[in-house]
């Protein structure tokens, strides 16, 4: 594992690469990385990026959007299925006749959508600045949230707007349990409960803190608590461990008995050590939009960007 992380290293310096990398991807891959961070940190950094390749330790949207941000670059997914189920239950072809039916709502997306989804948006958005977009809008501007229901009725709440909801989910934050959630919080009852949108309304609500990725680990360095549960992808444990290496952190439990007794993203978890070497090695596979796509879906995320500063 050791040579694999040197010789990755080493490719990518030869290359002139970077390695960005979401907190949910496995700990050997974030500690290759160049740069670890949220879908809207991942975003910024690829507008950055001025080396030769984007090596993108996530999934295809993220890879997808730093193509966008950053055409110029050749930029890299380890694996090409390593999808998201959010993204899959928004087809864009079902998607335009929804915004072609609602013709007076001003589309907000959230990023974790494709490039042709994003093309179809007025304004993208992530878990870290979905409240500040929607709160940016006139009050009686009607709006279509898509696809993620679950952060789309938390943004509804924390505005007292009514938004027309796109019914997709994310089947890793819908995989945890409100009762063992509930047991758990039982045996710790000094532990604050922190969890990401994506979750569903009940386990928000039982949530001291509510945020992206990125947020939540800001929040236990702030925090003068010394226990959390933390209800996001297991992958986040890593970093957010790192920072308060004498805090303890505890995942959030899923549905399912399993092994890391947690959820867990199949997709994110596609990207492996080796599949990232020889993706650095054969420059591939690559991300590709084209170019009308490209040039549309442009505009909704530089929106983000600009209202994100
Ligand atoms: P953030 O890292 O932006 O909070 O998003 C979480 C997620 O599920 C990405 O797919
Ligand atoms: Fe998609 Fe959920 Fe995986 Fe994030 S955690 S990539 S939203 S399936």
């Amino acid at each position: 594992m050791k040579e694999l992380k040197e010789k990755i290293i080493a490719l990518k310096k030869e290359k002139n690469a970077v390695i960005l990398a979401h907190y949910y991807q496995e700990a050997d891959i974030q500690d290759v990385a160049d740069y670890v961070g949220d879908s809207l940190g991942l975003s910024q950094e690829a507008t950055r990026v001025d080396a030769d390749i984007i090596l993108f330790a996530g999934v295809h949207f993220m890879a997808e959007t730093a193509k966008i941000l950053n055409p110029s670059k050749k930029v890299i997914l380890p694996d090409l299925n390593a999808g998201c189920s959010l993204a899959d239950s928004c087809p864009p072809d079902l998607f335009k006749k929804f915004t072609d039916a609602h013709p007076d709502h001003i589309v907000i997306t959230y990023v974790n959508c494709s490039a042709e989804v994003k093309a179809l948006t007025d304004i993208v958005c992530t878990s870290s600045n979905a409240v500040k977009i929607v709160e940016s809008l006139p009050k009686d501007q009607k709006i279509i949230f898509a696809p993620d229901k679950n952060l789309g009725k938390y943004v509804m709440e924390q505005t007292g707007r009514d938004m027309v909801l796109w019914d997709g989910s994310c089947i890793v934050h819908e995989a945890f349990s409100f009762d063992k959630l509930l047991a758990l919080y039982k045996e710790h009852p000094d532990a604050k409960i922190i969890a990401h949108p994506e979750s569903e309304t009940h386990i928000l609500k039982t949530a001291q803190y509510v945020g992206s990725t990125a947020g939540m680990i800001e929040f236990v360095k702030k925090d003068p608590n010394h226990k959390f549960i933390v209800a996001t992808e297991a992958g986040i444990l890593h970093k957010m461990q790192q920072e308060v290496p004498d805090k303890i952190l505890i995942p959030a439990p899923a549905k399912e008995d399993n092994t890391c007794a947690c959820s867990e993203c199949g997709y994110m978890k596609m990207n492996t050590l080796q599949k990232l070497y020889n993706c650095l090695l054969n420059e591939s596979p690559e991300i590709n939009v084209p170019q009308d796509i490209m040039e549309k879906a442009l505009i909704p995320i530089e929106r983000m960007l600009e209202l994100s500063k």
